[in-house]
């Protein structure tokens, strides 16, 4: 079969989705107490747009003593905030999801301009998604003695909440939703290349007439994340991001009250067996590694293939890699974006680089890339095994390390040899295989014949160095409870 050459045979028209319908300003403060206030730092830093490098706005740096202000917000609204019957609670939790919902096209937009992924993910997954972790949890806020029965669930007090920048909504929203559906006030950091969409969901919740200092949001880097971290007030550390900061954390709350879920990194498995329907699970391939540019903590980053079917799956998969396009993150035609910023891309390189001097077989599509802007080819190592440093290390970026097996006692042994365990795939005709790797695999969520699916009804959380902690579903609310 010859290899399909989408580039030179088809010329997709450019379908830019339009930007004049945004509003942004040109500098950004702090959303402390209900308000916008300067902070008390007077600094700001840029961000950019992570295809072109222009700067888009300049996003306020939170100090100390801002950190201070709005944990101390934080803690007056709890009073009456976490004393308002559920039902009020959960009525404004409905309108800022309404709200989201309105305003889905702006968001969209907005976080593809901030952070590069393709608006055909931020429009058709992180905005409604987003929406819906509000609607879920908005309908827990009057229900809790009914998720925990014969329990009497109370609210935390304080979250400190520190965000990544791979789903900048909908990470908020992960975040936000289930704490102050339970009664809790949240300070929340989003990361420093993409606060634009959390900044814009502070214009919402001051609109929907939450009361003040419900959500509080600072920005900053990572300084500004210790300072929440590190604040004596705070009752519960909620966290998104690499282990190497996890692990700081743990450090930093060890011996203190502080109550903690840590979502740190991940190397999923993702496991082809020779009964699988193939060209469902090379689209299932491609979606586990390549989806919002291999920025996923629950990526599936290794592949696993069964011996047998090795050869049909690479190359269907080199045939499909050659239709993807890469680009434009706001062209509806883009499947692949920018790179968030250009330190990841300097460590995606790092690692593509590590990969060939190690001994893997490189495999990249030819496109055609921009000369501005942070860019990556998907791409694919072959010829590597279990100790290599990419096979080992998360890359966070669109590269895929291919391994062969043969036995499933094989597989299953090769997948949990990973520090992590935050998620895997499977990918068989057979119920049972399922079951049995759903078992034995050490990975918090199992995809079986599908990858990288999110629900807000759905708990998703990791084991060993992915961290603790679950979000989404009832597990989502009892790490914002305690049980009197
Ligand atoms: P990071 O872990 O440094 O950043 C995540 C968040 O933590 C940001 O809001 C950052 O400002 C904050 N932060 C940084 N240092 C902190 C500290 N000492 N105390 C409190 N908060 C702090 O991740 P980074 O450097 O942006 O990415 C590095 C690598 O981490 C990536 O290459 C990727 O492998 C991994 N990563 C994993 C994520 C996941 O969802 N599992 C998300 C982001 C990054
Ligand atoms: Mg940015």
């Amino acid at each position: 079969m010859s290899k399909l050459d989408l580039i030179s045979s088809w010329e997709f028209t450019d379908a830019p989705e339009s930007t004049n319908h945004i509003k942004l300003k040109t500098r950004y403060d702090l959303f402390i107490d209900g308000e916008f206030v300067t902070p008390q730092s007077r600094k700001y830093f840029d961000t950019t747009n992570p295809a072109t490098n222009e700067v888009i706005a300049e996003i306020a740096s939170a100090n100390k003593k801002d950190v201070d202000k709005a944990v101390k917000s934080a803690r007056k609204a709890f009073k009456s905030w976490s004393k308002l019957a559920g039902k009020e609670r959960g009525k404004y939790i409905f309108r800022i999801a309404r709200m989201i919902q309105e305003r889905a096209r702006e968001f969209a937009v907005i976080e593809s301009m901030d952070g590069g992924k393709p608006i055909r993910e931020s429009r058709d997954i992180d905005i409604p998604l987003a929406a819906n972790h509000f609607f879920y949890y908005a309908g827990w806020a009057d229900k809790l003695e009914y998720a925990f029965p014969n329990k009497t669930p109370k609210p935390l007090g304080v979250a400190g909440q520190i965000i990544p920048w791979n789903f900048p909504l909908l990470m908020a929203a992960w975040k936000i939703a289930p704490a102050i559906a339970c009664g809790n006030t949240v300070v929340l950091k989003p990361a420093e290349t993409t606060s634009l969409t959390a900044l814009k969901l502070a214009e919402i919740i001051q609109e929907s007439g939450l009361p003040k200092g419900v959500v509080n949001i600072v920005t900053g880097a990572g300084n500004t994340g210790a300072e929440i971290v590190n604040h004596p007030d705070i009752d519960k550390i909620a966290f998104t991001g690499s282990t190497n900061v996890g692990k700081l954390i743990q450090k930093s709350i060890a011996g203190t009250k502080k109550k903690s879920t840590l979502e740190l990194g991940g190397k999923g498995a993702n496991i082809i067996f020779e009964d699988a329907a193939i060209d469902q699970a090379v689209e299932g391939i491609v979606n586990a590694i390549f989806f919002n540019q291999g920025h996923v903590c629950c990526a599936g980053s290794r592949l696993f293939v069964q011996e047998s079917i090795a050869e049909t799956v690479i190359k269907k998969l080199k045939d499909r890699m050659s239709s993807l396009i890469i680009g434009n993150p706001l062209d509806k035609n883009t499947d692949i974006g920018a790179i968030n910023s250009k330190e990841q891309l300097a460590t995606i390189n790092k690692y593509i680089k590590i990969g060939q001097e190690e001994g893997g077989e490189i495999y990249q599509s030819k496109c055609s890339i921009s000369k501005k802007g942070n860019w990556c080819p998907p791409t694919l190592f072959l010829n590597v095994s279990q100790s290599h440093t990419i096979v080992q290390e998360e890359i966070f970026g669109p590269v895929l390390a291919i391994q062969t097996f043969r036995t499933i006692d094989e597989v299953i042994e090769k997948a949990n040899n990973t520090p992590f365990g935050l998620s895997a795939g499977v990918w068989t005709e057979k119920g049972s295989k399922i079951f049995k790797l759903t078992q034995e695999l050490n990975a918090g969520v199992v995809w079986a014949n599908t990858y990288n699916k999110f629900d807000p009804t759905s708990p998703f959380g990791g084991f060993k160095e992915s961290g603790f902690g679950r979000e989404g579903g009832l597990h989502g609310l009892k790490a914002y409870l305690k049980f009197e």
